[in-house]
């Protein structure tokens, strides 16, 4: 009975009120859309390992997480992670890259992306490196307050993800 109510609801939804997808919409090759959304699907799980992180007291791996793989140069940043650099030398060459080459816009799927979109993503990496620094100057013992700064931290970064899935879809 209750499967023919859902039915019966379902058929005579007004489809008018579903909303319009009014979102900008960013075209970029197929290529380029696989690797975006590739790297989205990351996003959510580096919010997983920090939520996780927070959960286990463990405010030094959030920021970790957070500043390596969410911040400015992420993905520069993670390879160097995964051939064993230490933090401070990564922070060191990606300051001397940045000297040389300046900010890393420009290239790679930057260059694909619309100018706000791309000041999206420099928020969203500010928004995170600013999280990273919350949550690595808690001490031990953490106090509420402390709880309460990276928490505020970290929905601001979560923000900015909000912010940019209701102005663009790619496709
Ligand atoms: C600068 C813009 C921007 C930021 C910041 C951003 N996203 Fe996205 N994200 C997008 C766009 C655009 C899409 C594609 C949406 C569409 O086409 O409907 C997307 C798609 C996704 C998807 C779907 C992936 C798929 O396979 O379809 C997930 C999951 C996601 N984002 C997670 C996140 C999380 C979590 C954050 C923050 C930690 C984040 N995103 C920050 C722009 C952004």
């Amino acid at each position: 009975m209750k499967k023919i109510a859902m039915a019966l609801a379902l058929t005579v939804l007004p489809i008018q009120s579903v909303h319009a997808d009014d979102r900008q919409v960013v075209n970029v090759p197929s290529e380029i859309k696989a690797m975006f959304l590739e790297e989205m699907r990351g996003h959510l799980d580096n919010l997983n390992e920090i939520t996780l992180a927070l959960s286990a007291g463990d405010f030094e791996a959030a920021a970790f997480v957070a500043k390596n793989k969410m911040g400015f140069g992420h993905s520069m940043r993670e390879i160097l992670v995964n051939q064993g650099m230490h933090e401070a030398e990564i922070d060191a060459f990606m300051k001397r890259m940045r000297e040389k080459h300046g900010p890393g816009q420009g290239r790679g799927m930057g260059r694909f992306m619309p100018e706000e979109l791309t000041m999206m993503g420099q928020e969203f990496h500010m928004a995170a490196e600013n999280f990273a620094e919350v949550a690595s100057s808690v001490q031990s013992p953490p106090t509420p307050e402390d709880y309460k700064n990276v928490f505020t931290a970290l929905s601001e970064t979560i923000d900015v993800c909000s912010a940019c899935h209701s102005t663009f879809r790619v496709e």
